[in-house]
């Protein structure tokens, strides 16, 4: 035994070799290798009791129409907001099979899935990196490397290929799962900003508990190409890990460990909200929050022009919807289409009202050209999300009126000289 202990350059746990493909261990376990980047990007070796491969012959079936709302066709989306209403599925699905899609590009896809039946195989993507977030429920993400506990409001990343199964608590269940399918989340962070905000990767928590499972039986493994889905079936437990040493690995990061930029005298762009950054995609969140002391404290007019907007509404104010979108639903704004602030907001920033937090907290995904929106979603879709701004044409302070103008200049000429209050001033004491 050595006189201090020591960490690895690698995380590791459990039973592994001195290094990857090298010592006499090999000669009685079974390494297997989980690697991006064709054998030179981010990678981790598992170590098995019993032959990855060993799957029973003749068992191996592909799967039609397995996951049909995952692959509901997609159409082109412009020129209209929408609303889409909470997903109430009609029968009983597990996470997978009722996954269903909402919103997509080339690179990225937002499925909504409301899970009550369990999982009775174990799961793995082929073609994406998963980032899923609880917006009701939890329970045991059980993968590879070891058990992950999850809750309301956790992100859980599960990079493309890594096998694992959802374990669900008693209690309503319901994620919103972002799929990346050129490249895993990368953490935001700016020069000026640090690397502490939004987050630390110390909030990140990978497993470290292994749950080795010397079992037999028959274990089926389901797995997802494109809109290819693939039975085999094992006569070992897939989890027989007896150790790992990597940094390709699931992980759990909860929503109360962002720690947003606030800014007194402007007002954070959403973009400043960023966690990750996806190909294709920015992942925000908007959290509780300090209201900024000047300036604008809601969401300014704006239309973006490169992206397509979404949002999850996890739950809160919603200030800038004025109490349209309720916990559950999903905004998507499309590319170009002005949106902002729904009057009952304006009106409220307009007479001076300025709250102390903006209590809420809300996932956006925003998505590149061209995206487009799935018949699924336009079924969930609220007829009335338009008319929610309505009120800027029948309310008489919005409407137009002759003296409009003049008004407008009269103000402006009386605020001429106005200033904010939190500015250098060297000559007061
Ligand atoms: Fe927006």
């Amino acid at each position: 035994m050595d006189k201090f202990e020591y960490f690895s350059g690698i995380p590791e746990v459990g039973i592994v070799p001195r290094a990857p493909h090298a010592g006499p261990l090999l000669r009685h376990v079974y390494e297997q290798e989980h690697g991006r980047g064709g054998f030179a990007g981010k990678v981790t070796h598992t170590y098995h009791l019993y032959p990855p491969n060993n799957w029973l012959p003749g068992e191996t079936r592909v799967l039609d129409g397995w996951a049909p709302l995952w692959e509901s066709r997609l159409r082109p989306i412009g020129g209209v907001h929408h609303a889409l209403g909470v997903s109430t599925p009609a029968e009983p699905r597990d996470v997978y099979r009722g996954m269903a899609r909402l919103v997509a590009n080339a690179t990225v896809a937002m499925n909504v899935t409301a899970p009550t039946a369990p999982m009775d195989y174990f799961f793995e993507h082929y073609s994406a990196t998963l980032v899923v977030f609880v917006h009701q429920g939890g329970g045991t993400l059980e993968t590879l490397f070891g058990p992950i506990a999850y809750g309301r409001g956790d992100f859980l990343v599960v990079p493309k290929g890594i096998p694992h199964r959802f374990e669900l608590a008693a209690g309503p269940q319901y994620y919103w799962v972002y799929e990346s399918f050129a490249g895993d989340p990368e953490k935001s962070e700016a020069p000026t900003t640090g690397q502490f905000l939004t987050h630390s990767r110390s909030d990140y928590k990978f497993p470290r508990t292994l749950d080795t499972r010397n079992e037999a039986g028959r274990f089926e493994v389901v797995s997802k190409v494109g809109a290819v889905y693939t039975r085999r079936v094992h006569p070992t437990h897939p989890f027989d890990v007896v150790g790992w040493r990597g940094d390709y690995l699931p992980y759990r990061f909860a929503v109360e460990d962002v720690r947003p930029l606030t800014a007194d005298r402007s007002h954070v762009p959403p973009s400043g909200h960023t966690i990750f950054k996806l190909p294709g995609c920015y992942l925000c969140v908007f959290t509780v929050r300090s209201v900024e002391k000047e300036g604008m404290w809601l969401p300014f007019f704006h239309r973006n022009l490169d992206y397509c907007e979404t949002i999850g509404y996890h739950f809160g104010d919603f200030f800038s919807r004025g109490g349209v979108v309720r916990e559950g639903m999903v905004t998507v704004h499309p590319v170009g289409l002005p949106h902002g602030p729904q009057p009952a907001a304006q009106k409220a920033l307009m007479d001076g009202h300025r709250p102390r937090l903006h209590n809420e907290v809300g996932i956006m995904a925003d998505f590149t050209n061209p995206a487009q929106i799935s018949e699924f979603a336009l079924g969930l879709s609220q007829p009335d999300y338009m008319k929610s701004w309505a009120a800027y044409t029948t309310e008489p302070r919005f409407a137009h009126r002759p003296d409009r103008l003049a008004e407008v200049r009269s103000l402006a000429e009386g605020l001429a000289d106005a200033r904010d209050e939190l500015r250098p001033r060297p000559d007061t004491p």
